[in-house]
């Protein structure tokens, strides 16, 4: 005998052919799972088959469709191992928990001059930093929506991290896009980039900006939408491969809808609010300062952190 056949559907299962697969899924028996839990007798009254029968054609659908479980502390140990990278600020850092986290998306939106670039410069930085030493020691992928990479600000934050600014800036892979084909293509083709050099951190500085301007007016809204739907999971997908952080910066608008309290809004939809992992919403305060609050987080509480932006980078 050879190698035996995977079992994928009813007609795999031993004693059913497709005769007594198709009178089981009229019954409403349409896969696997179903066929798994049934009783022997049960399975023997719907199907025809002989009572025996039905009990090899369930042990084998029981073997086809086990599940992987993970105790609460396996996953714990492993979520304890997700490395994390400091934004500069020690009260943000602490309102997240530890830094933006690996394997996840965090989105920082608000209006303009609120910080989003600057705090992108930052973590571009402060990834090839030294594990436990706020960073990733890897590099970042920086991908430029708007123009507003700056090279002279990712020298003085590294000179103020105590990393060689040449260093620092070689390890900051910068792609300027145009338009949103250019955008979506490097992320689709990054894992090759990423693999080779080590990259921890994915910024997309901002996510909707080209989105916004190319799909104008509503009878584009769904093929926009289609469109970042498929980006931002790969853009997770990323995440998940390479244990790595994506940070992606949004716009706002003023949501007529909203009669009190502040009207801010991301743009992007359910999209982006789907899959932003932690969402931060970032405004100016005084001067320097800027107020970000922690609006969205599997695991940490709603709240508020004071940072400010120096020559230097973010700081306390
Ligand atoms: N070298 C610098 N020193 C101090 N502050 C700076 C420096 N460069 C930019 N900033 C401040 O950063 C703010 C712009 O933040 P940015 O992150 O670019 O905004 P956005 O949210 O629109 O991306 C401005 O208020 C500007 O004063
Ligand atoms: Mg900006």
């Amino acid at each position: 005998m050879g190698k035996e056949k995977a079992i994928r559907e009813l007609e795999d299962l031993p004693g059913i052919g497709p005769t007594t697969a198709e009178k089981l899924k009229e019954a409403g028996y349409t896969d696997l799972e179903k066929i798994a839990v049934l009783a022997p007798h049960d399975l023997s009254e719907i199907s025809g088959m002989s009572v025996d029968n039905a009990k090899k054609a369930i042990e084998a659908a029981k073997q086809a469709t086990t599940l992987e479980y993970n105790t609460a502390s396996k996953i714990y140990e492993d979520r304890k191992a997700i490395g994390r990278i400091s934004t500069g600020c020690k009260d943000l850092d602490e309102l997240l928990g530890g830094g933006i986290e690996a394997k996840s998306i965090t989105e920082a939106y608000g209006k303009f001059a609120s910080g989003k670039s600057q705090l992108s410069f930052q973590l571009s930085v402060n990834v090839q930093l030294p594990i436990g030493s706020g960073g990733l020691a890897g590099k970042a992928l920086f991908v430029d929506t708007e123009g507003t990479f700056r090279p002279e600000r990712i020298e003085s934050i590294a000179k103020a991290a105590g990393l060689n600014p040449e260093e620092a800036l070689n390890n900051i892979f910068v792609v300027r896009a145009e338009n949103t084909s250019q955008q979506i293509l490097t992320i689709e083709r990054a894992d090759k980039l990423i693999k080779e050099n080590n990259i921890r951190l994915v910024v997309v500085d901002s996510m909707m900006s080209l989105f916004r301007s190319e799909f104008a007016g509503r009878g584009a809204l769904g093929e926009r939408q289609q469109k970042l739907n498929a980006h931002i999971h790969k853009l997770q997908k990323l995440a998940d491969t390479h244990s790595l952080a994506v940070y992606i910066t949004n716009q706002v608008m003023d949501n007529p809808a909203i009669l009190f309290g502040d009207p801010t809004t991301p743009v992007g939809g359910n999209i982006i609010a789907h899959a932003a992992t932690t969402r931060l919403y970032l405004r100016k305060s005084k001067e320097d300062k800027r107020i970000v609050r922690l609006v969205d987080s599997p695991n940490m509480p709603e709240g508020e952190a004071v940072m400010k932006i120096t020559t230097n980078g973010i700081s306390d």
